[in-house]
Formats: C-alpha cells, sequence, structure tokens
C-alpha cells in the first residue's frame, strides 16, 4: 500500500516505514505517524511567496476557475492596486498565435477600515478542448503573461486529474503543501479546493490584507490551472460587531464561479463537468433544508447527471458529514440528514470534505433507514453510497486536528492527522487512483490510497477487491 521515494536516502525510508506502523482494529487504521509537533504559523507579510510583481498598477493575485458548466470557458480574475486599469484579456491559442481579447467587470469593496484593489474578473469563452492558451492581464501598465490548458471534452473514457486541496490558509506549512502538490510526479490538472481559503477573519477586524497576501501567495498555482472553489466558515466574514452584515463578502467579491451555468442563484452551490466527472459543489452555510434555494436546486439537480456522459459523480462540500475527530463533530449532521438518501439514490462516488484539519477516509456507508420512530440510525455498508474523504489538512494556522474519537468507527478505514493534499485520478469510465500524501514525506509517497471503482460501470466493492496494490 505504501510506496517509498527512492529518490530520499534508503535510511530515511526505512524511518518512514518504520513510523508507519499502525494500529488495526475491524479493518480501522488509526495512522501512529509520529509527527513534528511545531506550532503552525502565518508566514509574516514580508515574505517571498507576499512579494507584489514589480511595476506600476500590475496585476496580482491573478487566479482562474472554470467559466461555463462544459469547460469551454475560464473566468481569469485579478486584483490592480493603484488604478483600475483596463479591463481587457488578450488570449491566444499556442497553435493559432492569433490574439483574441476579452473584456471583464472591475469590482471594489470596503470591509470595516479596509478598502479593496481593483477586482477585475473576465470570462473568456468558446475556447477549444484539450488546448493550451496564453493569456495576458495588466494592459496599458506592467502586463502579465500566464497559460491554461483547456479540459478534454466531456466523454466517458477521458482520462483526468485532480488535485484535492483544503483549509489551506497561509503558514508555513500551507507552503509546503502547495509546494508538494507542484512537486507530487501525478500532479492534478485541476485542483477541487474545498473551502477555508485565507483565513483573512483569524486576525482583527478581519484584516483583508491578508486576503490579498493569500490570493499572492496561491497565484503561482492557480493562474496556471484552475480551481474549483467551495465555500467554508472561513469565508463567512460576518461582524456585526464592527458593522459587517454582508456573509460572504470579501469571498464573493474576489472569488467568482459559474454557478449561473447551472441554473443556480447564488454562487455557494453550483455544478460543473470537466472531462469525465460531474462535480456537484454544495454549500454547508447556507440554508439547505425543505424548500430553501439550495434543497430545490439539488432536487433538480441529480436527475440532470447522465452517467454515459460524465461516468464519475463528484460533490464537494466543507463540513464533512462522516467525521470521527473530536473536532467539528456532527456538525455536517443536519445536511446528512437532508441530502444522504439522494446521495445513495444517485450514486455518488465520491464526496470530498475539509474543515476538519487532518485527513481521513470511509468505507461506502450509508445512514438513510432511521424514520424517527424505527430506531434504525446506525452506519451500515452500502455499496451505492460514495466514500467519503476528509481532506482539510491544507496547513492553515489554526493547526492540525490530533484529537479522535475512540474507538475508531469501523467504516473509518483511515485517519492520520497530518498535513498534505491528495490526488484523484481518473483513468475511464470504471477506474480512478486516489492518493493521499503527507507534506512530511517525499513527494512521491503515497501514506494511504485507494483503487476507486465507479458506481455506475463497476460497482464492486473496493476494500474486499483483489485489484487493490
Ligand atoms: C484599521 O483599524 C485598526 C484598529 O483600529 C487599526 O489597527 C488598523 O491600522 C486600521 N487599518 C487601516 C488600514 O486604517
Ligand atoms: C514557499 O515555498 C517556495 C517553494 O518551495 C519557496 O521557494 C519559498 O521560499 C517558500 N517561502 C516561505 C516563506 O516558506
Ligand atoms: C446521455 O448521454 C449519452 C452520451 O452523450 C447520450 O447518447 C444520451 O442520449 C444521454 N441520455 C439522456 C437521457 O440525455
Ligand atoms: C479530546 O476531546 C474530548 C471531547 O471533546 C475531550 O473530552 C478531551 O479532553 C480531549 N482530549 C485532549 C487530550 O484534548
Ligand atoms: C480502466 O483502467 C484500469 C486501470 O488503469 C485498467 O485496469 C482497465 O483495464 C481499464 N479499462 C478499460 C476498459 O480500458
Ligand atoms: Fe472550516
Amino acid at each position: 500500500m505504501r510506496v517509498v521515494d527512492f529518490s530520499f536516502s534508503a535510511s530515511f525510508a526505512v524511518l518512514i516505514l518504520v513510523l508507519n506502523v499502525v494500529e488495526v482494529c475491524n479493518g480501522s487504521e488509526t495512522s501512529r505517524f509520529v509527527r513534528n509537533v511545531e506550532k503552525t504559523v502565518d508566514m509574516p507579510l514580508d515574505s517571498d511567496v507576499f512579494a507584489l510583481p514589480p511595476g506600476y498598477n500590475a496585476p496580482q493575485q491573478v487566479h482562474i476557475t472554470q467559466g461555463d458548466h462544459e469547460g469551454k470557458a475560464v473566468i481569469v480574475s485579478w486584483v490592480t492596486p493603484n488604478e483600475a486599469g483596463s479591463n481587457k484579456v488578450l488570449y491566444w491559442s499556442e497553435k493559432s498565435k492569433l490574439k483574441k481579447q476579452a473584456f471583464g467587470k472591475v469590482y471594489t469593496y470596503k470591509f470595516y477600515n479596509y478598502t479593496s484593489g481593483y477586482i477585475h474578473h473576465c470570462t473568456i469563452s468558446n475556447l477549444k478542448y484539450n488546448t493550451k492558451y496564453f493569456y495576458e492581464v495588466g494592459i496599458g501598465y506592467s502586463p502579465r503573461t500566464f497559460w491554461f490548458v483547456t479540459p478534454p471534452e466531456v466523454g466517458l473514457d477521458v482520462p483526468y486529474t485532480f488535485g484535492l486541496i483544503g483549509d489551506l490558509g497561509q503558514s508555513f506549512d500551507s507552503n509546503i503543501t502547495l509546494t508538494h502538490y507542484e512537486q507530487n510526479p501525478h500532479k492534478g490538472k485541476a485542483v477541487l479546493f474545498v473551502g477555508d481559503l485565507s483565513y483573512a477573519d483569524n486576525y482583527p477586524f478581519h484584516d483583508n490584507v491578508r486576503w490579498d497576501t493569500w490570493g499572492r501567495f496561491t497565484e503561482r498555482s492557480t493562474a496556471y490551472q484552475p480551481w474549483i472553489w467551495t465555500a467554508g466558515n472561513h469565508e463567512i466574514d460576518f461582524v456585526p460587531e464592527i458593522g459587517e452584515t454582508e456573509p460572504f463578502k470579501p469571498y464573493t467579491n474576489r472569488y467568482h464561479v459559474p454557478y449561473k451555468a447551472s441554473e443556480s442563484t447564488a454562487p455557494f452551490w453550483y455544478s460543473i463537468k470537466r472531462g469525465p466527472s460531474y462535480i456537484i459543489v454544495l454549500a454547508s452555510y447556507s440554508a439547505y433544508g425543505k424548500y430553501t434555494p439550495q434543497y430545490k436546486w439539488l432536487e433538480m439537480e441529480f436527475p440532470k447527471v447522465n452517467r454515459s456522459e460524465t461516468p464519475w459523480l463528484i460533490v464537494l462540500m466543507h463540513s464533512p458529514w462522516y467525521n470521527s475527530y473530536n473536532y467539528h463533530y456532527m456538525e455536517g449532521e443536519t445536511m446528512r440528514v437532508m441530502y444522504e438518501s439522494w446521495f445513495v439514490k444517485y450514486k455518488v462516488d465520491v464526496v470530498f470534505a475539509g474543515h476538519v484539519h487532518a485527513y481521513e477516509r470511509s468505507q461506502r456507508i450509508s445512514n438513510i433507514a432511521y424514520n424517527i420512530v424505527n430506531g434504525r440510525c446506525v452506519p451500515v455498508k452500502d455499496q451505492s453510497a460514495p466514500v467519503y474523504i476528509t481532506i482539510g489538512d491544507g496547513g492553515n494556522l489554526e493547526g492540525l486536528a490530533t484529537n479522535m474519537t475512540e474507538p475508531q468507527p469501523s467504516y473509518s478505514v483511515y485517519r492520520e492527522a497530518s498535513f498534505g493534499h491528495a490526488i484523484f485520478d481518473i483513468k475511464n469510465r470504471t477506474h480512478a487512483y486516489f492518493s493521499w500524501n503527507r507534506n512530511h514525506d517525499g513527494y512521491a509517497v503515497e501514506a494511504d490510497s485507494l483503487w476507486f471503482f465507479n458506481r455506475h460501470w463497476y460497482p464492486v466493492d473496493e476494500l474486499s477487491s483483489s485489484e487493490q496494490k
């Protein structure tokens, strides 16, 4: 199950194997990996990763995300600090070199005594699939050029690789997580981000300067591959004591998502198709009870998923439904009660969540038999149910969630309080390879992994299959 990076010295590799001794209990593992227990601290404002790009009014915090439902559009976002400047994006494909232009809109907002820079969002549409494009922003002052690759056309046996990062923040550990993701030999082509971005709200008056630093820190990845955003609790920024009563104000000004393309009425819940996958993003911090906009949307959304078109059905949310740590324990329970039966009915392959600053992977289980009077409220094995993965281990300043409930529930296959990231590598309609990497290991080392079998095309129990390594 564990692969050792042979670029490491042999003695260090042996040490890793020794430290990986696990306690086995009903098929569940609580990793006894011994990690450094240093305090997690934020990178200071003068850190290299926060440096301003050179030149007057140079565009900064450049980031991209998918801009439509199918993957033929990209939203390009950037901030100019001194003046609004041009809204124009110049873009050209690697093959044609013919420069096209698109125009965006500029936004500014105030938060207590902070005033934002000029936040630009521009959607470029009708792109070709599977094509490398260059793009230029900051036209007229200090232009900067970046690039991205569009996804393959939506389809059945189209390979595609996603990175998974959650609860990133801007500590030294956050920087290690991002570096490990970048250096992972199986690095993704897009990131599924499960919420809690900057943690600016941990500073006095939610110092929004820390939203700017986070944008500059992550630019080295977000400018080149789309990050698919999920809203977490650290995006709420609701502070009535200082007059800030509009929830999600910094987040919604800075990070745009293509929610209208999936008939959503708010940017907190939406869906996209990308290559072989249908990705539904849910909002743990927006109303989800019956009759609410999110409920009505999701009820209409699941029947739209066509597994002959997009075989892999993935759900992202911030607060996990199945979490056996003593942090945020049962916070996902109310949403689970509302939506879990749909996840089983529509055979969701996998649910990725964050919030708990650790890693955990479940068996395929459901808990949907309970009806208030029958007493049948217990998770049971269910091959129509998703695997639940908590990947809130990005490395933010709040530190690791080390306190776990005991005994480990039998449905929890593997849990470990270490910082890291994961990869979901879709090979074809039946197989996807999932791997979790912890920051303490070499870039290529997988601390946990699983071959996923698609719930529609190959609904075999992964955990009892000889196909697992
Ligand atoms: C905002 O107010 C806080 C508290 O009074 C102060 O420390 C900070 O320097 C102010 N920032 C700006 C940009 O005025
Ligand atoms: C962050 O990581 C990058 C890439 O590894 C490195 O060049 C940079 O010096 C790091 N910065 C800090 C503040 O740790
Ligand atoms: C599902 O997608 C397949 C492949 O694109 C298509 O042939 C089929 O008609 C679709 N089914 C429905 C119900 O739209
Ligand atoms: C772990 O969490 C439990 C439940 O909240 C608490 O009772 C216990 O004291 C915690 N243990 C430690 C070592 O913090
Ligand atoms: C799908 O991918 C898996 C893993 O690479 C492989 O074993 C399997 O043969 C592939 N299936 C088809 C139909 O190509
Ligand atoms: Fe959170």
